[in-house]
């Protein structure tokens, strides 16, 4: 064995197969890894999973009339928008408040599937599904003082995820990737209704199920991932059209995903009540969540965006109503309003619970309104917007801009 390889064989159980993806393997072309396989990311609330292929028709339509090269998506969330924009051919940055947010736009946006092999990829994923489980901190919480997790499965995470740091070493678009497939495999056997408020009172069927790490949906080509306020984000980034899906009420995405950035972050935080959420949670807040001050930072955010186009999508269940919003965008640009009534998240149709599993609230209304609102500095576009939307079985309302 020559020195370096002595030395990897030294460096731990992942150091040959790491330097395999980075010598050997790394740069293999494979322009078809992930871009057949269907999006999978994790359950989110606001996710706008049904109504991608109406964003991204819309912004085709823009895309018709002016030039739409590069797309700024400034609240990711699960990356689900930002993904779909990379497969469909655009240049993404996107941004994300949260640490799992970046983690996910980090692998499934700004890494290039050329540069990690399926199989590399494959093959150290199956060293981490080979981990024995073993009891930890995560694993104490998350199984035995909440049970989000099944303890089989809670104990395989804490043995993944302590083993993660020395998989990746120094390349953080390779950890984002292990994080993500650990996230998305959790995400499989949790044991909650979508939200991390609470965990069922009975085990969900599928946290009985297998934890198993999958190389996750990677897209080649470039792209871009930033983290922090979307103001600082608009301000930083000059693209052409930029997508904006702002939280719509109080529900704070940290107190809803707490184990999420927990898991990324693996920070061990001190906790508090029964579902152990991060005692961060209290104090990391977005202005998007405050009905006082939503209104406002949605108008500073679009004062302060570098591009000709806008796309918001929005409810008509949220703080802001369409008027609001209408008025925050039509400051120099046209705007038009399309919608389109939506089923509502199925934590709204199967009813309220109780952490305790008990039924405590009654479903209201099972339908709401989506609207995607198009604000754009070009008036053939609005013009292309106006017209072409009763074709496309949508109602569209034009507003007057400048
Ligand atoms: C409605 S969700 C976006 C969902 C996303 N489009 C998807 O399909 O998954 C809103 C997102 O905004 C993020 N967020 C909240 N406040 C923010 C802020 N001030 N700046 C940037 N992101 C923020 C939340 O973390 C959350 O992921």
């Amino acid at each position: 064995m020559n020195g370096p390889a002595r030395r990897r064989a030294e460096a731990g159980p992942f150091a040959q197969a790491r330097h395999l993806l980075r010598c050997g393997l790394r740069r293999v072309r494979d322009p078809t890894i992930g871009t057949t396989g269907a999006a999978a990311v994790i359950k989110y609330i606001g996710s706008k999973r049904a109504l991608v292929p109406w964003i991204l028709s819309t912004v085709a339509e823009v895309g018709r009339v002016a030039p739409v090269r590069r797309v700024g998506d400034l609240f990711s969330g699960s990356a689900r928008v930002a993904h779909a924009f990379k497969a469909a051919g655009f240049e993404v940055v996107a941004n994300d408040l949260m640490t799992y947010g970046h983690v996910l736009a980090t692998a499934l946006v700004a890494a290039d599937a050329r540069h990690y092999s399926e199989d590399a990829l494959r093959g150290l994923l199956a060293d981490l599904n080979r981990l024995t489980g073993r009891d930890g901190w995560f694993s104490a919480l998350y199984a035995e003082e909440a049970r989000f997790f099944h303890p089989k499965n809670a104990r395989r995470i804490q043995a993944v995820r302590d083993a993660i740091p020395d998989v990746c070493g120094s390349d953080d678009q390779l950890r984002a990737i292990l994080l993500t497939s650990l996230m998305l495999a959790a995400d499989r056997v949790d044991s909650t209704t979508g939200v991390q408020m609470a965990y069922l009172k009975r085990w969900a069927p599928r946290a009985l199920g297998d934890l198993n790490l999958s190389v996750p949906p990677l897209l080649a080509g470039p792209g871009w991932s930033l983290q922090g306020e979307a103001q600082a984000a608009a301000e930083a980034v000059e693209v052409d059209l930029v997508y904006l899906d702002p939280p719509y009420n109080q529900h704070s995405y940290l107190g809803n995903y707490h184990l999420w950035e927990t898991l990324v972050l693996w920070d061990c935080p001190p906790t508090y009540g029964v579902a152990r959420k991060r005692l961060d949670c209290r104090t990391r807040k977005s202005a998007f969540n405050h009905k006082g001050s939503a209104p406002q930072a949605l108008r500073s955010l679009v004062a302060a965006l570098r591009a000709d186009h806008v796309v918001v999508s929005f409810s008509n269940e949220g703080y802001l109503t369409a008027a609001d919003i209408e008025d925050c965008l039509g400051d120099g640009r046209f705007v038009v309003r399309l919608q389109r009534e939506h089923p509502r998240y199925i934590g709204s149709r199967i009813g309220i619970y109780s952490p305790g599993g008990v039924k405590v609230g009654s479903v209201s209304h099972t339908r709401n309104v989506e609207y995607l609102f198009v604000a754009t500095r070009r008036r053939p576009v609005y013009d292309a917007l106006s017209h072409a939307a009763p074709a496309a079985g949508y109602h569209p309302r034009p507003v007057p801009g400048v």
